[in-house]
């Protein structure tokens, strides 16, 4: 198996004078993410660089080890490495334990860090749309990795329930059962269902404030929902959100049809992006940078 050893798309050792940072993910040629943490660093007048590094399946420790060797500060993690990451960090936070995966990792004090910033991302870009999570009913489609990093967090907000539906009930049992202490916490009533009790009424508390799809359907133009589900459970007050970005989706369309709002998921793309922006160059500078004019930019271009 090839190393990334000779194909670093960002060697820090070429950047003198300035930190420098990277994505790293298969594929990652497209990533939004230089674009993002680059107007951040405008934003705070940061001195940084935010590059790429494309690391071979199977070979992300490899690649990890090779750039923090080089003076690396920090790295995010994408699609398929973040169990990797979470390996590979020495020290975990909380929140990264909880979602079972890590996004950000930081240097510092020569230890690794791993941190998760997709949930917290998540929840800022809902509420910055204005739709509020206190009390709310949510429903939570799918129960891989993507739904689980946000578990967490949106249990924080305190909603009245919180359904997570999937295809197979096994994995959605065991998110509610790892879970379950958070939740009573947080006083939330959370539940598992099947995406077929979603077309019964007597299975399902309809409707829903806020529907989320963290399946891998959005990415093949499938919805999860079948349209007799779509019809039970929006109404034109449900606000449905695909974490998929840059398409609307077949999930979307659905809600669509039914007078419902639906976003895409570039804002938690940007917002989980902010956070891991202000680990790394201090959370002071939280009023410095503006994630919603960066995301307003994405979308323009
Ligand atoms: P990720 O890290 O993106 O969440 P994953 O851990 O492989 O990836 O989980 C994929 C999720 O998408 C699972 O909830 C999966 O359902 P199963 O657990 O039943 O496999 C769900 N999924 C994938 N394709 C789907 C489809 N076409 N319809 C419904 N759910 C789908």
């Amino acid at each position: 198996m090839s190393t990334t050893s000779t194909n670093l798309h960002t060697d820090p050792t070429q950047f003198p004078g300035l930190d420098v940072y990277v994505v790293t993910g298969n594929p990652i040629a497209h990533s939004k993410s230089p674009r993002i943490h680059q107007q951040f660093a405008q934003q705070a007048k940061q001195k940084m660089y935010y590059g790429l590094l494309l690391a071979e399946l199977g070979a992300f420790e490899a690649a990890a080890k090779i750039f923090f060797a080089a003076g690396g500060k920090g790295m995010s993690v994408t699609v398929p490495f973040k169990l990797d990451a979470q390996a590979f960090a020495d020290v975990l936070t909380t929140r990264a334990k909880l979602a079972g995966a890590v996004n950000t990792l930081r240097l510092e004090g020569g230890k690794i860090y791993g941190d998760n910033t997709d949930g917290a991302g998540l929840v800022r870009d809902l509420l910055a749309q204005g739709i509020p999570l206190h009390k709310a009913r949510i429903l939570l489609l799918g129960a891989g990795g993507a739904a689980r990093g946000v578990i967490g967090p949106l249990l924080e907000q305190s909603p009245r329930s919180l359904i997570i539906a999937n295809r197979s009930s096994a994995k959605a049992d065991e998110l509610v059962k790892l879970f379950a202490q958070l939740a009573s916490i947080y006083e939330v009533a959370l539940e598992a269902r099947t995406l077929t009790d979603l077309e019964d009424s007597a299975k399902t508390p309809y409707p829903f404030d806020v529907v989320i799809n963290a399946t891998a359907a959005g990415l093949s133009d499938e919805s999860p929902l079948s349209d007799l589900a779509a019809a039970n459970i929006f109404t034109p007050q449900s606000f449905a959100y695909d974490m998929v970005y840059g398409k609307v989706t077949a999930m979307m369309q659905q809600a669509l049809h039914r007078g419902a709002r639906v976003s895409d998921g570039l804002g938690m793309l940007v917002e989980q992006a902010a956070d891991a922006f202000l680990m790394w160059r201090g959370a002071d500078l939280s009023h410095s940078i503006d994630p919603r004019a960066v995301l307003a930019e994405l979308r323009r271009a």
